[in-house]
């Protein structure tokens, strides 16, 4: 595991507990819930957990991985059911079981060779929802690091002739976040 990651964010839990906070999750997830086959989940760096709730509470099971046992703890607390398992981990290194999800959902947090060990994870007809932030001269935040944002149009580019567009958005995010910021929303479907 990354020692450095795991501090880095355990530190930014611990001094900005508003980042702990429940949040909505995404509406571009929400309306689309219902198109999902099956109730197997992935939540990719679930920090808080706003879509591991969010989907333990829509009947499904979850594995919720992110690399801060300070967002874990705190998610687990908020936990009513025992339909999801956190899992401490660095995705640096991590590859999702193949075949194994209806449902993968990878949102404010951007690892490009990620993407595709995820695509691998997920069942023949199951849906990918990734969400993040890009780049945009208007974006609030200046020193965002340049590798964690993506370009316009970027995530319809990591999908091929296997995968469906289902939907696709590029908008500025919601108020309660600290910073204004473009982001971008993609849900495909696999054939
Ligand atoms: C901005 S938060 C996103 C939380 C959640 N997905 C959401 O949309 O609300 C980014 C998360 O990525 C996690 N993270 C950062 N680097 C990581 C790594 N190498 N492995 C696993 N998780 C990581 C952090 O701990 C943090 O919880």
């Amino acid at each position: 595991m990354s020692v450095q990651d795991k501090e880095k964010w355990n530190r930014k839990y611990t001094e900005k507990p508003t980042l702990l906070e429940r949040r909505p999750p995404s509406p571009m997830l929400v309306s689309h819930l219902h198109l999902i086959d099956g109730n197997c989940a992935l939540d990719i760096a679930c920090g808080s957990g706003r879509h591991t709730r969010f989907l333990a509470e829509n009947g499904f099971c979850v594995d919720a991985v992110d690399i801060s046992s300070v967002a874990l703890e705190q998610l687990s607390k908020t936990l009513n059911n025992n339909s999801v398992t956190l899992i401490e981990a660095d995705l640096d290194n991590y590859t999702p079981h193949e075949g194994r999800y209806d449902l993968a959902v990878m949102t404010n947090y951007l690892d490009r060779p990620l993407i595709g060990r995820t695509a691998q994870s997920l069942k023949s007809g199951a849906h990918f929802f990734i969400e993040t932030y890009m780049a945009h001269p208007q974006n609030e935040k200046k020193d965002s690091n340049p590798d964690f944002l993506l370009n316009a149009g970027e995530l319809k580019t990591f999908f091929g002739q296997n995968f469906t567009v289902i939907a696709y958005e590029e908008f500025w995010n919601e108020a309660y976040e600290l910073y204004k910021m473009r982001k971008q929303s993609i849900m495909i479907k696999k054939k």
